[in-house]
């Protein structure tokens, strides 16, 4: 099991706010980590990475003084989650430069809960050039309500908080364990912070931060993918390091098909035997099922005795993956926010194309259970969030191999 992208992303981007080195360990080697360590060292950061490359390694950042306080355009349109840096910039330099990120594959995306709070800590903000240009003399802790859960929003309202003076109540905040994981490493680096994992996160600034050694919470969403790896193909799959804690609504989910879910000593196992029960699902912010497995579970669902009907609610686009499936001989009608997923027999292979991250590992999933070889195109989507998945399907018995495309 390797350490949890969005985990590790806010844990870099809160390492700026130290006197001293964070230490993150537990980081996978992924295209999104090595895109933020790069932004990082625009930022005067130095980031070095020390281990063995089994998903466990350790990033070592050592914050400099950043002198040029910017994000740039062609680094942000390849990863949304660099406006994580925009809290901390501000917290501990008063400024910051992010190029607006643009909207990606599965919807808009807007940030307009991160201006909206920032401002409320008396930050400045004003778009140039497609830049958004923040100062703050010093952020003032303020109550910040926000409009729709977010899970960047709190994480990067968290980080500007620490710092701020006075104290800063966060209503409405993310509960998503990636959040709480971000609230540990911040009291590890000296922040008074309670409440995360409720919707109120109460913040009271402090004058500055000491670096720290976190050891960062396992990938909730690569664990669950490989659960469903050994759902849709009939196996048998325990998943090391998984934590049953943070996945509670897809494993119910997997019960709910007739799969036999159980925690096993340091890990999940799943085993699928009989029919898979069609289940309806709907996307929620956590403790819902998260958007972030709506596609893999997709592809599941194409396979089952009759009808899933799938309900997207936190993204407007993140459908593409129909389309590739319906290739391979999937039932499904989209309409809106809703697919409505008719379970077929078996699903026959075919060459595929990967659109976005999640939609890839659905796509790879599907394979595994389809008649025939997929073929599965542009998969640098996946590997911005899963570290040699193959490797991984490759010990459960998977017939998968990466070629030169
Ligand atoms: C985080 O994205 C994750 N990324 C996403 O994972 C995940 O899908 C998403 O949370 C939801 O769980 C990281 O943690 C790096 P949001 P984030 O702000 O924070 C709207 C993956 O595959 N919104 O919780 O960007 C937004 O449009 C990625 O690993 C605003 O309108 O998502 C969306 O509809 C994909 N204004 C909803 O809120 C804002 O200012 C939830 O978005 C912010 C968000």
């Amino acid at each position: 099991m390797s350490g949890a992208k969005n985990a590790i992303l806010p844990a870099m981007a809160a390492s700026l706010l130290s006197e001293g080195p964070v230490e993150i360990v537990g980081a996978p080697l992924l295209r999104d980590i090595s895109t933020f360590g790069t932004l990082l060292g625009i930022l005067g950061a130095e980031v070095s990475r020390t281990g063995n490359g089994d998903g466990r390694d350790t990033l070592r950042i050592a914050p400099g003084v950043a002198d040029k306080a910017e994000a740039p355009y062609d680094l942000v349109k390849t990863m949304r989650a660099s406006v994580l840096v925009l809290g901390p910039l501000l917290a501990r330099y008063g400024r910051a430069r992010i190029s607006l990120p643009g909207g990606c594959a599965i919807g808009e995306r807007p940030i307009d809960q991160h201006l909206r709070g920032l401002e409320l800590l008396g930050a400045r903000t004003a778009l140039s050039e497609g830049y958004i240009e923040a100062t703050a003399d010093r952020l003032k802790g303020a109550p910040v309500c926000f409009d729709m859960k977010t899970v960047t929003g709190t994480e990067n309202l968290m980080m500007a908080a620490v710092l701020a003076e006075g104290t800063t109540v966060l209503s409405n905040a993310a509960l998503e364990p990636e959040v709480c994981d971000l609230a540990r490493l911040l009291r590890g680096m000296g922040a008074d912070i309670e409440g995360e994992g409720t919707d109120e996160i109460v913040i009271r600034g402090v004058r500055s931060l000491r670096g720290v050694r976190h050891e960062v919470m396992a990938d909730r969403i690569e664990a669950a993918t490989l659960l469903l790896a050994g759902a849709i193909t009939g196996g048998d799959v325990t998943v090391d390091g998984a934590d049953p804690f943070g996945m509670g609504a897809v494993l119910d989910k997997l019960r709910e098909t007739g799969a036999e879910v159980s925690a096993v000593p340091g890990g999940v196992r799943v085993r699928r035997a009989g029919p898979i029960r069609s289940v309806n699902v709907k996307t929620a912010p956590y403790p819902g099922f998260p958007t972030d497995l709506q596609a893999q579970f997709m592809a599941y669902m194409c396979l089952g005795d009759g009808f899933s009907i799938i309900s997207e609610t936190i993204f407007e686009n993140r459908f593409m993956h129909v389309a590739e499936l319906r290739r391979m001989g999937a039932r499904i009608d989209v309409s809106g926010n809703t697919a409505a997923v008719k379970g077929v027999t078996n699903l026959s292979g075919a060459p595929l194309m990967a659109t976005d991250l999640r939609a890839s590992a659905s796509l790879v999933l599907a394979g595994l259970a389809a008649a025939g070889t997929t073929e599965v195109l542009r998969i640098y989507h996946l590997d911005r969030g899963y570290d040699a998945l193959e490797r991984k399907l490759r010990s459960l018995g998977a017939d998968i191999s990466r070629v030169k495309e």
